[in-house]
Parts: structure tokens; C-alpha cells; sequence
């Protein structure tokens, strides 16, 4: 017989278990987490020192949750109300991410999960995930913008629950990284960068800064800064986009559920949403993994991309002293935080298409060595 563990102490439980009391969760709900959140962020001393010296980079690897993806926040609060509410299954449209996540937690939940995601557009990792969490995984012959109009009308008529992030859970969840950011500076950064696809992210993002300035915990609010893939932007060309096409798959949408939310966000913080190349994007992936060591994924790097094309057209200066607070910079440097939302291990192919193969060289000691200049 197997002996049941003495209650462990955990020092962390999940986003949930830390910020429930800003989250619409109850003594009921069964927490479904895997731990996720509490992700580093981390100083950037390249970026930081290439910005000049009155600048900080931050860098918010949101690739350390445990399915390597940010939608894990949301998708614990998701599947955990959705368990709730008494549903025993979940659907999504995914471009990868959400069905990694989606079928993991649905996994933990003891949940069927279904996820339609268009056919040989996703990376390798995302899909082996959602396949090995048992999600039914449907392929189809479209884009992403099609499958979410399939998911939307299945789940309106029959007994499952979207987990995509027009489930306003998602955003609740998602929500908790802005505070995470304020917890660990103590204060809101000035401006904050991040992709934007279905445009979820950026709507949680801003609603969590919103919500931690009510609750006086920051005194002023960042400008938020989105980056599309310039072949898949259709908030900043003003029209949904009918074919996207990027190298950057997570973000490979042509019509977001978010778009006004994300225009909100924008304007309200007096923001920006902008676009990249995706010579700009693979540029920004490759720098990030060269000079900070860190690994993400393509759609990830466009934060950095869109850092590196704003701070070339001055933009960074010209804002310096015109924050939403309108508050002076004297006593501290101008903070920026770029969000870095998937790990660089979900897309292998993307890696190993961007950088020279390796040399292949008889096994010999002699060879070797000549090989690496000695
Ligand atoms: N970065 C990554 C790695 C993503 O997977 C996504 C979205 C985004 C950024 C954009 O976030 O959609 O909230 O604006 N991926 C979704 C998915 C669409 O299906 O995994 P967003």
C-alpha cells in the first residue's frame, strides 16, 4: 500500500494561492495549479547599458512557467472556475501556447481538453505538449481567426468551457504578472513592452496595473507598448488581416478577440501598438539568446525587437518626462520592462533554421582540437 505524504510545506503555491484575494476565486473553488507565476524578472545589463545610462531593462521571462508559456496564469483561474462551475471539459483554438497550457491543467483537473490549431502552423514542442496532456487535437485546414470561430459557436451551444482568453478568467489570471512586476520593484515601470496576437495579454496587463493603482499599491501607470509581426498587424494597419503570415506563429492572427481592449490599454496609457519585421523579430531572438543567455521563442522576442526600434527613433527620450502620472525622473532611472512570453524550447526548428549547422568532424581527438584553434 502507498503511504500518503504528511502535508508538505510549500513556499509557493501559483498565482492564485498569492493574489486570491484580487481574484474571483472563493473558499469552493478547487485550485487547479501547477505552480505557475512567481517568474523572474530579470536585469538586463546588455540592454540596459546599450539604452544609455539612464535607463533599466527588465526583462519578465514569463517562458519559466511551467508549461513555458504566460498563459499559465491564466489557464490555473480558467480551468479552476470552469471545474468550479462544474464543467468537466475545455476547448480552445490555439496557435500553440493556450493548447500546451490548456491540456495540461485540464490534465491536473481531471478534464477532457479539446484544441483545433491550424495545420503545420504551430511549433514542434507546443504541439508534442498538448498531444502528451491527452488533448484531442485537431488539425485544421486555416488559420487560427477560423478555428476561434469554431471554438466560440461549439462551446455557446454545447456543454464545455472556452478557455480561451475571451474567458474572462484568462484575463483575471494573466492580470497577476503586473503585479508581480510592481511587487518585485516596488513601483510601476514607465513603460512596458509586450507581443500582442489575440491581444488577451495586453488587455490583462493593463486591467492588473489599473487595478494595483486603485488599490494604492503603485502611484503611477506604464505606457503600454505592443508589437504585431508586421505580415500579421492587423490592429496597427486598421483591418483585420485575412492571411498572417509571420515566423513568429504564436502571434499569427489576423483578427484578435482583444482588438478593442488592446486599443484601450494603448490609449488610455497613451501608449502605442507598433509593428516588427520578422528580420527584426529573429535579430531580437537571436541577441537575447547570445548576449542575456535567455531562450524564447520568436513571438516572445518582438518585445526586445520592438524595444530596439523605438529606442532608434528616439522615442524613449523624447517621452522621458511625460509619464501617465506626469511625474519627474530626477530620483530614479527610466524603467522598462519587456515581456518575454514563451521559451525559446517550444519552437526547435525556429533555433536551428536561424543559426549555421553544426560542423561534423571524424571522432577524433587530433580533429577536435584543430577544430577550436588550439
Ligand atoms: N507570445 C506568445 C508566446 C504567445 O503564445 C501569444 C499568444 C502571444 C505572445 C500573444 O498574446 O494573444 O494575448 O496577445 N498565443 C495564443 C495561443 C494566441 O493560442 O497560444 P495575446
Amino acid at each position: 500500500m502507498i503511504k500518503k505524504p504528511k502535508k508538505i510545506t510549500v513556499a509557493y503555491e501559483g498565482v492564485i494561492q498569492r493574489y486570491r484575494k484580487y481574484l474571483p476565486v472563493s473558499k469552493r473553488t478547487p485550485v487547479i495549479s501547477l505552480q505557475e507565476g512567481d517568474t523572474p524578472l530579470i536585469y538586463s545589463v546588455y540592454l540596459s547599458a546599450y539604452l544609455g545610462d539612464n535607463y533599466e531593462v527588465f526583462l519578465k521571462y514569463e517562458g519559466l512557467n511551467p508549461t513555458g508559456s504566460f498563459k499559465d496564469r491564466g489557464m490555473t483561474v480558467a480551468v479552476s472556475k470552469a471545474k468550479e462551475e462544474g464543467s468537466d471539459a475545455v476547448i480552445c483554438a490555439s496557435t500553440g501556447n493556450t493548447s500546451a497550457s490548456a491540456s495540461a491543467y485540464a490534465a491536473k483537473g481531471k478534464m477532457r481538453s479539446v484544441v483545433l490549431i491550424p495545420e503545420g502552423a504551430i511549433a514542434l514542442g507546443k504541439l508534442a505538449q498538448a498531444l502528451i496532456h491527452g488533448a484531442y487535437v485537431l488539425a485544421l485546414k486555416g488559420n487560427f481567426d477560423d478555428a476561434l470561430n469554431i471554438v466560440k459557436e461549439i462551446a455557446g451551444k454545447y456543454p464545455i468551457t472556452l478557455v480561451n482568453s475571451l474567458n474572462p478568467y484568462r484575463i483575471e489570471g494573466q492580470k497577476t504578472a503586473s503585479f508581480e512586476i510592481c511587487d518585485y520593484l516596488s513601483y510601476a515601470p514607465d513603460f512596458q513592452i509586450m507581443p500582442v496576437g489575440n491581444a488577451g495579454n495586453i488587455t490583462a496587463y493593463w486591467k492588473g496595473y489599473k487595478e494595483y493603482k486603485k488599490l494604492g499599491r503603485i502611484k503611477s501607470l506604464p505606457r503600454m507598448l505592443g508589437f504585431q509581426a508586421k505580415g500579421a498587424a492587423p490592429i496597427v494597419r486598421g483591418h483585420p488581416i485575412k492571411n498572417p503570415e509571420t515566423i513568429a506563429t504564436a502571434i499569427r492572427i489576423g483578427n484578435p478577440a482583444s482588438w478593442k481592449q488592446a486599443e484601450l490599454a494603448r490609449d488610455e496609457s497613451r501608449g502605442l501598438i507598433d509593428m516588427v519585421s520578422d528580420k527584426e523579430i529573429i535579430a531580437a531572438y537571436k541577441l537575447l539568446a547570445a548576449k542575456e543567455g535567455i531562450f524564447v521563442e520568436p513571438a516572445s522576442a518582438s518585445s526586445v525587437a520592438g524595444l530596439l526600434k523605438l529606442n532608434s527613433k528616439g522615442y524613449f527620450k523624447r517621452k522621458r518626462h511625460a509619464s501617465p502620472a506626469g511625474r519627474l525622473y530626477s530620483r530614479r532611472k527610466t524603467t522598462i520592462v519587456c515581456i518575454l512570453t514563451g521559451h525559446g524550447l517550444k519552437d526547435p526548428d525556429r533555433a536551428i533554421k536561424s543559426i549555421k549547422k553544426p560542423k561534423v568532424l571524424p571522432a577524433t581527438l587530433k580533429a577536435v582540437v584543430k577544430e577550436i584553434g588550439y
